[in-house]
């Protein structure tokens, strides 16, 4: 018979694992708005659906008279639930407990549920709010740091795998949500740098402050290593859930559909006027896409960071989809360094989890400059072409306006793969725009010609009318319809759902040589 007194003996463990850190520390660590572990957990995941695991582990270590300071739990408090009733495996470092850092302890317990997570085939959210490695126990910690980047690893592309920064998160604890695939940040109280400002001071004497080092808006904004910036705790958790809803369980299902009673709008003939006359005008590519997408809603990744283009999730006719967007509101829509990389890793990312991809393209190439291409864009423009040409999800591209040289070949082009490839009337697809060509091929005609201005306008014109217009590529296939804006949405859905069935496999091979 199981006594009440035991059960007042479990009673009283479970509220000293609760307590964490202590009462003090606990006011400390919410003094800035900040929530607990275990808030963030009751936040995250639906109400009442968190089931603990290893609720009572303790760290062995013995250095340091560590052997007189257990807490249980560890600083980590880790298990499952639910969001929107589908099956989450998830951690949360508790910052009052030795600062959250990682022992040997807490990252067995991280890997626990990780491998549950892979086993059951369901998406893996680590929330991190650590002060990194615990120093008392050295390389022990180092090891249970490893074991979760193999994991990171090797689970890559199986489940999804989410990073919230909510705290400090330096050296080691930085390069976990580094190999998963989407990192949320916290603004003004979420740090993430190798190493800090004490360090850099000494090392090349330069003076930083913490957020300027590794902020939610540094990292936003210029490294593009995290992917959302949140206002708060709670904002950065329901902004976690709402990605969620986009994605699969893993890489063996398919993204859940929302129902649709019926599919509203596919006529809207307000998409016309939103493409401004002269080519060289700029207009809002996330207007466009608010028009076409289920109740105009776009779930914008990486919003502050390589803006010239667009990426995100969003809905048609109730299926998640992909969408890539040139912006020629910045940089005129030109692809560089930093476009490349983030338009390619996040077209892997959909290609991993079966989520189709739709690409609106208006480009009028790669950005030139030197810095460009001491930096390397020859290989990072190629990861574009990689991602896509490698992508088997459907591939759905539409021709806006430009689509010129290389960039017309690697924004998702039929000839690296795409399925259906629309074009407006007003698309212009050619090697380069008409000035810059007849420069180039008409330049001795022009200079000896009685009045060079006028031959030069117009051999333009006479170059503009043969190459700028979608009809040549239509006329050859590599565009499949020219349609009328205002079709945009029915169009897009009548080629997803002839799709959806899609299943493509490319040579065997144990896998391939991005260019990294
Ligand atoms: C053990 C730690 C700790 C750590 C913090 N604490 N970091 N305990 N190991 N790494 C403890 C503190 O002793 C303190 O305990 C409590 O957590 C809160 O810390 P404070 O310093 O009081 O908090 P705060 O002022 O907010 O500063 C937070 C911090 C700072 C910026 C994170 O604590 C800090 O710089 N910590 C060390 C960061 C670091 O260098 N980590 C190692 C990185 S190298 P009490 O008992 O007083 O409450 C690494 C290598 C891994 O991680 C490589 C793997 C590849």
């Amino acid at each position: 018979m199981i006594h009440e007194t035991m059960i007042e003996n479990l009673d009283k463990k479970n509220q000293k694992a609760f307590e964490g850190g202590g009462r003090e520390r606990l006011t400390k660590h919410k003094k800035g708005g900040r929530l607990t572990a275990r808030e963030r957990i009751g936040v995250l995941l639906d109400p009442a659906s968190f089931v603990e695991i290893d609720r009572f582990v303790t760290h062995r270590c013995t250095n340091f008279e560590m052997d007189k300071k257990h807490i249980p739990g560890d600083g980590v408090v880790t298990g499952y639930g639910r969001i929107k009733g589908r099956l989450v495996f998830v951690y949360s470092q508790d910052f009052t407990v030795f600062g959250g850092s990682m022992s040997r302890t807490t990252a067995n317990k991280i890997c626990k549920v990780m491998d549950l997570a892979a086993k059951n085939g369901a998406p893996m959210i680590g929330i991190n709010d650590s002060g990194g490695a615990r120093i008392q126990e050295g390389v022990e910690a180092l090891g249970g740091y490893g074991d979760i980047f193999f994991r990171n690893t090797r689970f890559s592309g199986v489940i999804p795998q989410i990073s919230a920064i909510m705290g400090p998160c330096a050296g080691g604890a930085v390069y976990s949500p580094a190999l998963t695939d989407f990192t949320f940040m916290v603004q003004d109280s979420s740090y993430m740098f190798v190493t800090g400002p004490d360090v850099i001071k000494t090392v090349t004497h330069e003076d930083v402050t913490k957020s300027e080092l590794g902020g939610a808006e540094t990292h936003n904004e210029k490294s593009g290593v995290a992917h959302f910036a949140a206002e708060n705790d709670k904002h950065c958790l329901l902004l976690i859930r709402e990605l969620i809803s986009f994605l699969p369980n893993n890489n063996l299902e398919d993204p859940p559909q929302k129902d649709v009673e019926k599919v509203e709008g596919r006529f809207d003939t307000s998409i016309a006027d939103l493409i401004p006359d002269n080519s060289k005008k700029p207009y809002d590519m996330k207007e466009l896409i608010k028009k076409v997408v289920d109740d105009a809603y776009f779930f914008e990744v990486q919003a502050h960071y390589a803006k010239n283009i667009v990426i995100g999730f969003a809905r048609l006719n109730g299926r998640s989809v992909g969408i890539v967007a040139n912006q020629p509101q910045v940089l005129a829509g030109c692809l560089n360094i930093d476009a490349s990389r983030k338009a390619a890793r996040f077209i892997r990312f959909c290609d991993a989890f079966n989520i189709p991809l739709v690409s609106f393209v208006d480009v009028p190439g790669f950005l030139p400059g030197v810095e460009q291409e001491w930096k390397g864009i020859i290989n990072h423009g190629a990861k574009i072409v990689y991602a896509y040409a490698e992508a088997t999800v459907p591939k759905i591209t539409l021709i806006t306006r430009k689509a010129y040289g290389g960039a017309y070949i690697v924004m998702a082009s039929k000839h690296i793969g795409a399925d259906v490839n629309l074009a407006y009337p007003s698309a212009e697809i050619a090697v380069m725009g008409a000035e810059g060509a007849v420069n180039i091929i008409f330049r001795k005609q022009i200079g000896e010609s009685e009045s060079p201005e006028e031959t030069r306008q117009e051999i333009i014109n006479d170059y503009e009318e043969k190459f700028s217009n979608p009809y040549v590529a239509a006329e050859l296939g590599y565009v499949d319809e020219v349609i009328d804006p205002a079709e945009t949405r029915g169009r897009l859905i009548d080629s997803l759902e002839m799709l959806v069935h899609k299943r493509e496999s490319g040579p065997s091979k144990k896998h391939g040589v991005i260019p990294l």
